[in-house]
């Protein structure tokens, strides 16, 4: 196993005992650069549902760490990812964030690309002596659906979605979560002045609970708050309501930057991907997915809920960032007990860091 700078052993075995990842890890420029190589170019990523894309020409763009990506559905009904990078001189091809197109035409001198990514025509090709067209097709990435939700991977060495995602589909069922009902309703973006894996890992315990989300601890038993991190490449979490143990909300983790919030009764679920911008900021995006017969208070009352709940982590996050940008600690000290989910997602981070 080839290792590197960031496989450094002494930071494994200060993992395991608890010990946070290095303080500089999270501020400084070369460890991004380092983690959009190795977790954000080679990972299972999701990027929007299938209803952005219904019909034939629909499309929509988004990132994947710094690589433009464009989502469409082609003329045979398939969905489609590739990168939204021009072969004439590298411009993005689509800049609009969605729409419909029978072609993706590049907004800079108009190569135009056919809806499975083939080059279809360049303005004066026929004033080149050799123009080798279909050497110049849009890069194609893997993309897999669970459900409505869109993964895209742009490693070609894309293992498949199920390996990774393993028995969460199960545990979504378990949780009373059927995707035939459930229409996606809202999309909400934050700005985020925290490196992505913060708002991951504050995302992974409910240990600030009692103290930084006042109403969310007066429904949800946080004694009670459980974690398991048994599984590779994600963990999970149940929140029991308070005074109603059997009825309670399940969170998932999903490696490396998809949270989920599950409840079944109503059925609610909200997809949130951290996108990394940049080592000290970050972009939230939630995903609202609702049962179709869900009413108008319910969806209101949910989301004004969690609107709160999540600008009281904006908070917490960016606090973190400025403490850890200090140099003021070299690393931080896990509750274990509270926090095993963070352990969790942190040796994720040290093994794609290190080595693999
Ligand atoms: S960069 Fe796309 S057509 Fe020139
Ligand atoms: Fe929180």
């Amino acid at each position: 196993m080839a290792s590197n700078v960031y496989g450094d052993a002494s930071i494994a075995s200060a993992l395991e005992r608890g010990n946070t990842l290095p303080a500089r890890w999270y501020v400084e420029p070369e460890v991004f650069r380092a983690e959009k190589e190795r977790i954000f170019h080679r990972t299972w990523q999701y990027v929007g549902h299938t209803g952005q894309v219904s019909s034939v020409g629909d499309f929509f763009t988004t990132l994947l760490g710094d690589i433009p990506v464009v989502v469409v559905r082609d003329t045979e009904k398939a969905i489609r990812a590739f990168a939204n990078v021009c072969r004439h001189r590298g411009s993005e091809v689509v800049l609009e964030c969605a729409g419909n197109r029978k072609t993706l035409q590049c907004h800079y001198h108009g190569w135009t690309y056919n809806l499975d990514g083939t080059l279809r025509s360049a303005p004066r090709e026929n004033e080149q002596r050799e123009f080798a067209k279909d050497t110049l097709s849009l890069a194609p990435f893997a993309v897999e659906t669970w459900g409505p939700l869109i993964f895209v991977n742009p490693s070609r060495a894309a293992p498949p979605l199920h390996d990774v995602i393993g028995e969460l589909p199960a545990i979504f069922e378990r949780a009373g979560i059927d995707f035939a009902q459930m229409r996606m309703l809202r999309r909400d973006v934050y700005e985020i002045a925290a490196n992505w894996k913060i708002v991951v890992e504050n995302f992974n315990e409910c240990y600030h609970c009692p103290i930084a989300h006042p109403k969310f601890s007066a429904v949800i038993d946080t004694n009670a708050y459980r974690v398991e991190t048994d599984h590779e490449y994600f963990s999970t979490y149940y929140g029991p309501i308070l005074g109603s143990p059997d009825n309670g909300v399940n969170y998932a983790t999903l490696w490396p930057n998809v949270l989920f919030s599950l409840y079944g009764n109503p059925p609610n679920l909200q997809a949130i991907t951290v996108v990394p911008i940049d080592a000290g900021h970050s972009r939230q995006v939630v995903d609202y997915f609702f049962a179709g017969d869900a009413s108008e208070a319910q969806i209101r009352s949910d989301v004004e809920f969690s609107d709160l709940v999540t600008r009281e982590d904006i908070v917490l996050c960016e606090s973190v960032q400025r403490g850890l940008r200090s140099g003021a600690i070299e690393h931080g000290k896990l509750m274990l007990s509270r926090e095993r989910g963070i352990q969790h997602f942190q040796k994720l981070v040290y093994r794609f860091l290190g080595g693999e």
